[in-house]
């Protein structure tokens, strides 16, 4: 198989293209390196079977040079992160929705299937336990920057969903919960690895909101297998699937798992969404997923539990800080 691939030198991204290499594929990948960092993909840089391009999934010329001859096409690239989210708001919807267009169109162009990753952040406020993928959302108004994200997402999906049933191409939408695993940065708002950082540093780690808030958390090694196995199913065509773990956990028990792996003297630092994210912020009280439709379709799941996830990524960052700061 010949691979494209949109966001390659990101998080998840960089993963994929290692694996996609691993199993023998070709890889045609393409970052602009806004979020994302060459250093990602410097385990493969040499790979015979990888050609890295520096660019935008808005260049609608590029992405069809490099649609061209690929079997499939995984469309990672966006702005991610409630930082991005705040900071970069025009850029990011522009990219999440203006990009997935051209990148659907030249895959349809080109008669290639089509993987667009989504995210679980189109549930929007939605609390229910076991969120499946025909559940409604539940957002606030669209002229709150914060949900810009969400109605970005839900977009794409309307778009992939349309496309396959107006052109016939394959097309499928992989709805991803939090995410995890060594690479990630801390920067644009992850938590794991912001708190990890300030775990490793002796630093507070810093609770936005009540701490009472759920999330699940993946590792990429699970979610990685998975997208590939989705892009390649035939059943999958025109669905949603959700992708993650369904284990819970409250922000507050995570910072207190990292202070406990990482043996740190760390203490929890508690701030107002206000303080961070500035006016009008509204966090969302509990995500947890039902995997059920990946595990019928592919046998999706996941073999890492949440303290695999922070082990990875505490040995990932130690691993990047100079020998002479690493603990004995
Ligand atoms: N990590 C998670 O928990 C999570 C959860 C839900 C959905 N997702 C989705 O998964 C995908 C990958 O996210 P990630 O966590 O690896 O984030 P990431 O920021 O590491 O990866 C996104 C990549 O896209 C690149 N990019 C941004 N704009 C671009 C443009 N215009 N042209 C080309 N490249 C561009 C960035 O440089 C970056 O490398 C995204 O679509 C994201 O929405 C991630």
């Amino acid at each position: 198989m010949r691979a494209f691939v949109t966001g390659a030198a990101g998080f998840i991204g960089s993963h994929l293209v290692e694996h996609l290499l691993e199993v023998g594929h070709e890889v045609v990948a393409l970052d602009d390196l806004s979020t994302g960092s060459i250093d990602n993909l410097r385990e493969v840089s040499d790979h015979p079977a990888l050609q890295f391009h520096r660019g935008s999934v808005l260049d609608a010329d590029l992405v069809d040079d490099l649609t061209a001859g690929a079997d499939t096409v995984f469309h990672l690239a966006a702005a991610v992160g409630a930082f991005v989210v705040r900071d970069r708001t025009v850029e990011g919807i522009r990219v999440n929705v203006h990009g997935t267009d051209v990148v659907l169109e030249a895959a349809r162009r080109h008669g290639a299937r089509l993987l667009v990753a989504s995210s679980s952040e189109v549930y929007g406020k939605n609390t229910k336990i076991g969120l499946r993928e025909d559940d409604d959302r539940i957002v606030g108004s669209p002229l709150m920057h914060r949900w810009s994200y969400s109605e970005a997402k839900a977009l794409d999906e309307s778009l992939v969903s349309a496309s396959v049933e107006a052109f016939g191409m394959h097309g499928v939408i992989a709805r991803l919960f939090n995410t995890v695993g060594p690479r990630q940065t801390g920067l644009y708002g992850m938590v794991v690895p912001r708190f990890v950082a300030q775990a490793l540093a002796g630093e507070p780690l810093t609770v936005f909101g009540s701490g009472e808030q759920i999330r699940c958390f993946c590792h990429v090694l699970d979610v990685v297998p998975a997208l590939v196995a989705l892009a390649a199913c035939d059943e999958a065509t025109g669905r949603a699937v959700n992708i993650g773990r369904s284990e819970p956990v409250s922000i507050d028990e995570l910072a207190r798992r990292v202070i406990a792996r990482t043996g740190s003297s760390s203490t929890i630092e508690r701030h107002t969404y206000e303080e961070i994210y500035g006016r009008g912020y509204e966090d969302l009280q509990r995500r947890v997923p039902d995997c059920g439709l990946a595990e019928w379709l592919l046998g999706f799941r996941p073999a890492r539990d949440l303290d695999d996830v922070i082990d990875s990524v505490v040995a990932d960052q130690l691993g990047r800080r100079p020998a002479m700061t690493r603990p004995a």
